[in-house]
């Protein structure tokens, strides 16, 4: 705004000189241009606020001078001249300034909306499809196996009492096999009646199951276990089993290993054999541990380049898991009688039968989460 136009508007006509008509309208039409190169700069919503402030502001904007000083003051022959002009400089005034007001409201709304615009044709974002792990794979596997000859799943707690764990297993304190699944026992809290224990294997759901079923029993039981192992390529503290129990009045032997063998076959394929070995658990009697023959050297006992197979040694034989009979006092632990049923139990390591189907040689590249490995089974 130029100064000596500015001061204009605070001087009355008289002050100003301004007699005649011709004088008022081209003092309005000075005015008129002084607004126009002020509109010209209100880009922004401030700078449109400070022109709406300068020119209609109620006290001291200049239309309010104008009238004050201009037209009030004004001699008669000169106010219709005057009040025609300001009127006529108000309504350009207001078209402006309203004008003004749209075109940057809808300047705003049109960068915002560019803002938001989402483009279609860029490409999208490539977010990578998990699978499962391969312990779940396996562990679905195996329980498909089951599934189809009759079995269900049931679950257990990973905390267990040491009656579950061990008693109601025919494994009184002091026994030596306590001593081969070192036990991790939880620190409680005053108060919290314990010991509780990060069970060892997953047999204590059979006491839980045969607890709350009648026979006939046939599940099988996956989850985690606990031992105080230290790390290397074949133990870790915690690993998976997969616990199998049936229980009817007439289970024998032969539908004992006739199960195993079946799933061994549909697990490793038709041409593996198996065989057991007689072994020791308190819980089963009598106890086994299945070998199937390596499936490695297809068990010759000799690998394919010539020399002893790295896998079985040289044995044919790679050694799955351990089994047996349900031992008679197990079954006085949950009501059943041990005169009219009979059963068999099984403890497969899902890790150790993962290692053997897949070739993989350390147990710890299951927990380690390297997606370069776990890609390797998608
Ligand atoms: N619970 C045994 C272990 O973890 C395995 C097993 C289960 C053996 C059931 C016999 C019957 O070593």
């Amino acid at each position: 705004m130029s100064t000596t136009t500015e001061l204009k508007q605070t001087q009355t006509l008289g002050a100003l000189g301004a007699k005649s008509a011709e004088q008022v309208l081209s003092l309005f039409a000075e005015l008129r241009a002084r607004f126009d190169a002020d509109a010209g700069t209100a880009t922004s919503e401030v700078s449109w606020k400070a022109l709406r402030d300068a020119w209609l502001g109620r006290k001291s904007g200049v239309l309010t001078l104008v009238t004050d000083n201009w037209l009030k003051p004004s001699s008669p022959e000169l106010k219709r001249v005057v009040g025609a002009s300001l009127n006529e400089l108000r309504a350009h005034v207001d078209a402006q300034i309203e004008e003004r007001r749209v075109a940057i409201e809808s300047r705003a709304q049109a960068t915002a909306t560019a803002k938001d615009r989402v483009d279609l044709s860029l490409p999208g974002v490539i977010r990578p499809i998990g699978s499962h792990h391969l312990i779940r794979q396996v562990l679905q596997e195996i329980e498909d196996i089951f599934f189809s000859i009759g079995f269900s799943i049931v679950e257990g707690p990973e905390i267990e009492t040491p009656y579950y764990n061990f008693e109601a297993l025919n494994i009184p304190e002091h026994h030596p096999v306590r001593d081969d699944m070192d036990t991790f026992y939880l620190e409680l809290p005053k108060g919290v009646p314990g010991p509780l224990l990060l069970r060892t294997h997953t047999s204590p759901v059979q006491i839980h199951t045969m607890e709350k079923r009648q026979p006939p029993v046939r599940v099988v039981v996956p989850g985690k276990v606990y031992r105080r192992d230290n790390p290397d390529a074949t133990h870790s503290f915690m690993f998976h089993q997969i616990e199998g129990l049936a229980v009817d009045s007439d289970i024998t032997f032969c539908d004992f290993t006739g199960t195993i063998d079946y799933f061994v076959k549909q697990f490793f394929g038709a041409s593996v054999k198996t065989r057991f070995r007689p072994s020791y658990f308190p819980f089963t009697e009598p106890s086994v541990e299945f070998d199937a023959s390596c499936i490695f050297c297809g068990g010759s006992g000799t690998a394919s380049a010539g020399g002893v197979c790295g896998k079985c040694k040289g044995a044919g034989w790679i050694e799955l898991f351990g089994a047996g009979m349900v031992d008679p006092a197990v079954y006085g632990f949950v009501n059943y009688d041990p005169k009219k049923v009979s059963g068999f139990a099984f403890g497969i390591g899902i890790d150790r039968l993962a290692m053997l189907k897949y070739g993989i040689d350390d147990i710890q590249a299951f927990f380690q989460n390297d997606v370069r490995f776990l890609r390797q089974f998608p």
